[in-house]
């Protein structure tokens, strides 16, 4: 729960449960992080959460309640955060709240750590699994080794991201000073994460190789808003042309669920390959190639004499779970 006034509504609608609910209070821990201030949910001022005493007060008002058990505390301090320090601040504040509940007889069963763990955009910064877990195991058996609750996180972007590209066609190269501009037919409505927060994501020629001349662009949408740009001073081969297809990486997260019909704009189909996910079966990390698909793809961002093959790179192990995907286009 959010809030007290989301624990009140609770309250009203568990009287028709047939047995207690369980309950976590999502903690704001006031923690500053290095990300964009449009996605840091975990400081004060956010309007996520509740301060560690209000959290406290509610354990206290609700002890007896009927329908009500709370048993939990959770947080998620903000999205593509690319260093582990925050967690290891937050943490210990949800630990301490954990403790001071404890001796007042209340017994935590979970807690709920939230996601945010940030993934490489082409800048080379990210933040690793195992040492935000890392961080975690220790500040926890630092501050609290008798807790015998769950630990839990909620992973989003760092699961995903990777696994998709966004493939776009270039409308126009229109000379322009202080720069050229790349004007592609992808916007601001198919991918909102630059126009929301200045997010650049890596984005490829398909039909040349990457080792050409490179110019410097502004890299645009066709939309009538100054934000519906995707990147400035960009480079791109320098013989990129209309026509051209381009692909955006990491577009597997926030990208097509974030995409809407703005100015009139269709919503490009989606194409999937179940077997973009696998399960790994060598333990070893940074593979290259493990195999290629063939796809035709038709949208209107495609003509359909297009066709592509679709490669994709396993770039992480975990440990015998999901290897993560990176997808690259290449024109055929
Ligand atoms: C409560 C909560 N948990 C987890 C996530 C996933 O965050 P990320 O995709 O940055 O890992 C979000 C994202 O908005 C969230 O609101």
């Amino acid at each position: 729960m959010e809030s007290a006034e989301e624990l009140a509504l609770l309250s009203t609608l568990a009287q028709t449960s047939t047995r207690p609910v369980r309950v976590a209070l999502r903690v704001n821990p006031d923690v500053t992080v290095n990300t964009h201030r449009h996605i840091t949910t975990g400081t004060r001022g956010n309007k996520f959460g509740m301060p560690p005493e209000q959290a406290l007060q509610l354990f206290r008002d609700y002890a007896d309640h009927a329908c009500l058990n709370l048993c939990g505390l959770a947080m998620h301090i903000g999205s593509q955060i690319c260093e582990a320090a925050p967690y290891r601040q937050a943490v210990s504040r949800l630990l301490a709240l954990t403790k001071t509940l404890k001796a007042e007889g209340v017994h935590i069963r979970c807690l709920d750590l939230g996601g945010g763990f940030g993934i490489d955009y082409g800048n080379g910064s990210s933040l690793s699994f195992s040492e935000v877990a890392q961080v975690i195991a220790d500040t926890i058996h630092t501050e609290a080794p008798d807790y015998d609750g769950k630990v839990v996180v909620e992973p989003g972007r760092s699961l995903v991201a990777d696994a998709g590209v966004l493939v776009t066609r270039v409308n126009f190269v229109k000379e322009a000073e202080p720069r050229p501009f790349l004007i592609l037919d992808a916007a601001m409505n198919d991918l909102m994460r630059p126009a929301l927060y200045q997010a650049v994501h890596p984005l490829l020629t398909v039909s040349y190789a990457d080792n050409r001349v490179q110019r410097q662009f502004d890299v645009v949408g066709p939309v009538c808003e100054s934000t519906d740009t995707f990147a400035r001073d960009y480079p791109v081969s320098e013989d990129i042309q209309a026509g051209d297809l381009m692909a955006f990486l990491c577009a597997g997260a926030y990208c097509s669920v974030m995409s809407n019909s703005y100015n009139s704009r269709e919503i490009p189909p989606k194409y999937w390959s179940m077997r973009t996910l696998f399960r790994s079966s060598d333990g070893g990390s940074a593979r290259k190639s493990s195999w290629h698909l063939k796809i035709k793809i038709n949208s209107w961002h495609c003509r359909p004499e297009d066709s592509f093959r679709l490669c994709f790179y396993r770039f992480r192990d975990l440990r015998n779970q999901f290897n993560l995907l990176t997808a690259f286009l290449h024109r055929l």
